[in-house]
């Protein structure tokens, strides 16, 4: 039995017993896999992977901390990404710790094609910058804004565990011939449902889903990302957890996942190939402008993998030495697609329109 006020120790296990493939579940699954082989297909259309591998989940880090309050601008963020100073406020440095926890999730993931429970506490740590496990004392619990008991998720180290092993079983069971994406919606409901930590529990399962998708090849890169949508549909969002909980209604839940990755594969594609027509025009206008000597598409292509450069990033792709180095940013300045920035001791430079394309 559930009740708001007690752990919900009987949190019933994976796979849920009721019809997933109903008409409506069904219809929402074939156009979110429709956009999200769009977006995979036309993510393999550029060129330069890392302008997509960096940018991108930077602006996730940004957002999904966004829906636990954690608030930095885009240009802290970008700038602190790039510096070498240490010097940034709590709030900007956990984003880009949000981002190094998704990045050692790719990784790791990389490796051994395995999404376990110890990657979910290493996730975890390093989003949170702790070293602490699964819960292990009591008091953990979802509230209102007024302060009420919305849920509390099961107590002991031991059935947490118990409960986490049954979804990595789900997880990596490829014989039960769910839709993934219909099995995305389940893992990251039951993800939740569990609350193994005393925080960021969202923001880890919302690097469960992504990675979740690209162990299941619905995706090569970590490009997909939720988190604008939740934040647009937030109290949807957690009505519709607790509906599940409370009411066992999953079809509304797994309507929700589907179209939110349907809308979201779409606005990444189209971003995507804002990026790419951004870059080759660039690449272009540069060709013109540029001495010749100055011009190559590997210096263009690393303007483009995150807002801000830097002499450092050009000698370390080898283009050329500290000075040169150093006089190909000011060409770039010169023809306006760089702008430069002095901070602290470095000199940053923005690609001006990259920026302006990912703030929006
Ligand atoms: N009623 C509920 N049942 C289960 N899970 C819930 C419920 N309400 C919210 N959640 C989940 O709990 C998450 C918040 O938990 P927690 O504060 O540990 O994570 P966070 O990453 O710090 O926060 P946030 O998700 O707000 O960024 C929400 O994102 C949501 O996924
Ligand atoms: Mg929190």
């Amino acid at each position: 039995m559930f009740k708001k006020d007690q752990p919900y120790n009987s949190l019933p296990l994976l796979p849920p017993l009721i019809e997933l493939e109903t008409k409506d579940i069904l219809k929402a699954a074939i156009e979110a896999n429709k956009s999200l082989a769009e977006l995979k297909g036309i993510a393999k259309t550029i060129p330069n992977q890392s302008i997509l591998i960096s940018t991108l989940p930077l602006q996730e880090a940004k957002l999904s901390s966004e829906i636990e309050n954690i608030a930095t601008t885009n240009d802290r963020l970008y700038e602190a990404f790039a510096s070498n100073s240490n010097n940034y406020d709590p709030q900007t440095k956990e984003v880009l710790r949000y981002r190094e926890a998704l990045w050692e999730g790719y990784n790791e993931l990389k490796k051994n094609g395995l999404l376990t429970t110890n990657l979910f506490v290493e996730i975890y740590r390093r989003i949170n910058g702790t070293d602490a496990g699964i819960r292990n004392t009591p008091g953990t619990k979802i509230k209102n804004s007024k302060g009420e008991i919305l849920y509390t998720p099961p107590e002991g180290e031991n059935i947490i565990r118990e409960k986490l092993k049954n979804l990595e079983v789900f997880i990596h069971d490829n014989e039960d011939k769910i839709d993934p994406l219909i099995k995305m919606a389940l893992i990251h409901y039951q993800f939740e449902a569990i609350h193994p930590f005393t925080d960021g529990n969202g923001r880890t399962g919302r690097i469960i889903n992504v990675l979740y998708l690209i162990q299941q090849k619905q995706l090569e890169l970590p490009i997909l990302y939720l988190s604008r949508y939740i934040i647009e549909n937030k109290n949807k969002y957690y009505e519709l957890l607790r509906n599940v909980t409370e009411n066992k209604h999953w079809q509304p839940w797994i309507i929700y996942m589907l179209n939110s990755i349907k809308e979201t594969s779409e606005k990444t594609a189209d971003k995507i190939i804002q990026i790419k027509e951004l870059f080759e025009k660039t690449l272009i206008e540069s060709k013109k402008k540029l001495p010749s000597k100055v011009y190559s598409k590997e210096l263009l292509e690393l303007i483009f993998e995150q807002p801000y450069s830097k002499v450092e990033f050009v000698v370390n792709t080898g283009i050329a030495k500290r000075q040169t180095a150093a006089e190909y940013l000011k060409e770039l300045e010169k023809i306006k697609i760089l702008k430069s920035r002095k901070v602290g001791k470095e000199v940053l430079y923005l690609n001006v329109k990259l920026y302006e394309l990912l703030q929006n």
